[in-house]
């Protein structure tokens, strides 16, 4: 593993990460144990990864906890979840902080339980000044929901009058998605052997480089996590440009 980190390039790190942490109840099920079981232990890879990406100097770090879809699960799964997030997100800050950590989050909130809200504003409060690294929880949150939520935004801006109809632009839909701080993810992890974005950041990983990996998220390690990086940094990266183009330019 050693070598594994070795291997990275500092000087081109991916600014941002995004993750679709998935693969808990298959985990779980292999063990004989409920889904939940998964769930407790995807906490420990939250915790590797976290640490991993804070260690190498990544600034964005934003993973997909709970979507607007994950509320048809059964509800002890839901409760679960919901209560695991006020958990760790209390059990954790301590170590946030110390690791001089912000914690953000996008997605519906004022429709999650009044604890897991309640516990969420007071981890974003209290973090609110850390600037190494920016760790984005997406819960209830889909693209689409943002798409839309945006589009509501900026037409109620026109029919204001506060905005023209010209000034929509990519930069103003952008500064009206729930990502408006943060810059757009260049690469994108998913686990456990699928190879969907299943409504996640659907608009800001327009020039993402994704990765697919078959471990389980439960099993994922900082090990994982650079190689995805190695992968990352392994690939030419031309934004629409011909590699003659991007040749040139340096
Ligand atoms: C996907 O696995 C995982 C989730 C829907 C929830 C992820 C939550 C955690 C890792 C715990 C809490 C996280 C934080 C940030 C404190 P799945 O249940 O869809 O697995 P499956 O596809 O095998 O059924």
């Amino acid at each position: 593993m050693p070598d594994l980190l070795q291997q990275i390039n500092p000087d081109k790190l991916p600014v941002h990460i995004a993750v679709i942490m998935d693969g808990n109840g298959r985990w779980a099920k292999t063990k004989g144990k409920p889904r939940v079981f998964g769930h407790r232990n995807g906490v420990i890879a939250v915790r590797e990864v976290t640490e991993a990406a804070a260690e190498l100097g990544v600034k964005y770090l934003t993973l997909y906890a709970f979507s607007t879809e994950n509320w048809s699960r059964p509800a002890i799964e839901v409760n679960a979840l919901m209560s695991l997030l006020v958990d760790t997100v209390k059990k954790e800050l301590a170590t946030l902080n110390k690791n001089n950590i912000r914690l953000r989050a996008i997605g519906d909130l004022q429709q999650l339980p009044d604890k897991t809200h309640k516990a969420l504003l007071e981890g974003i409060e209290q973090t609110k000044d850390n600037d190494r690294m920016t760790l984005i929880l997406a819960l209830n949150y889909s693209s689409r929901w943002e798409i839309v939520e945006a589009t509501r935004a900026i037409a109620a801006k026109v029919r204001d009058s506060q905005i023209a109809l010209e000034d929509i632009d990519v930069n103003l839909f952008s500064a009206h998605l729930a990502t408006r701080d943060f810059p757009d993810p260049e690469l994108m992890i998913r686990t456990s052997g699928e190879y969907r974005i299943s409504n996640y950041l659907l608009w800001q990983a327009a020039y993402a480089e994704l990765y697919f990996t078959d471990v389980l998220w439960p099993d994922f390690r900082k090990e994982h996590f650079y190689r995805a990086i190695l992968d990352f940094q392994s690939r030419e990266r031309r934004f629409g440009k011909t590699s003659e183009q991007l040749a040139h330019a340096i």
